[in-house]
């Protein structure tokens, strides 16, 4: 589908998750408003997050695709603390944005799903963070029940077209641990999908 269907699934991403919002804007709150200091978000997509930001973080938004950017660009005339650029996280460019151990978080919200590679992103995630810094993020994961997993396996490669690249079973939340990462706080939910809203921190 390509960059035509880019474009569409831009404009049609905000009403999308309309439904969604009312609950995950809740989670969205509660785990981005508490960050300060230099804080990356990977893909940020249309800009959904900027509002939830604390005027005190220092933002770097990072989006790969074209027609979300411009949705976010468009935000960011009301959220000076936030400056975007057009990479994806695992672009080679990323490292001449950010330095090693120069991150207070990262925050990662409906991307983990999405990005080819997320092993290598959260390796990077860990050469950025600042000793200390934390790893938020709100992702929907594989479900729980056997059946509910069973279908999502069938659905997937049709889902992952339509959803852009997204897929519904990544165990988002067993990578990060594998990766090194600690739970400092989880909380699963079922929203439609199962979800897990966390903060890891990395291991000492
Ligand atoms: C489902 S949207 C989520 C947008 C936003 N974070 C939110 O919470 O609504 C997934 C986003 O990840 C972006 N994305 C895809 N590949 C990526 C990559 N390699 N690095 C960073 N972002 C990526 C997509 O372009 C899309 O905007």
């Amino acid at each position: 589908m390509g960059k035509y269907y880019q474009k569409v699934f831009a404009a049609i991403y905000d009403p999308l998750l309309k439904g969604f919002e009312k609950g995950l804007s809740v989670n969205r709150y509660e785990l981005l408003n508490p960050l300060r200091g230099k804080v990356l978000e990977v893909g940020s997509g249309t800009g959904v997050n900027f509002q939830f930001y604390h005027p005190d973080a220092d933002v770097i938004a990072v989006e790969p695709s074209l027609p979300m950017l411009k949705k976010a660009e468009a935000k960011t005339v009301n959220f000076p603390n936030v400056s975007l650029y057009n990479y994806g996280v695992n672009d080679m460019e990323m490292h001449s944005i950010i330095a090693n151990d120069s991150l207070d978080a990262i925050s990662c919200t409906l991307v983990l799903c999405t990005i080819p590679n997320p092993e290598l992103a959260i390796q990077n995630f860990k050469k950025w963070l600042k000793p200390g810094g934390k790893l938020v993020v709100l992702e929907h994961i594989k479900s729980k029940s056997r059946v509910g997993g069973v279908f999502q396996e069938v659905v997937n490669p049709l889902w992952k077209v339509v959803g852009e690249g997204c897929n519904l079973t990544r165990h988002t939340d067993v990578m990060i641990k594998e990766q090194g990462f600690v739970a400092e706080q989880t909380n699963y939910f079922d929203n439609t999908l199962r979800w897990i809203q966390g903060i890891y921190t990395l291991k000492t």
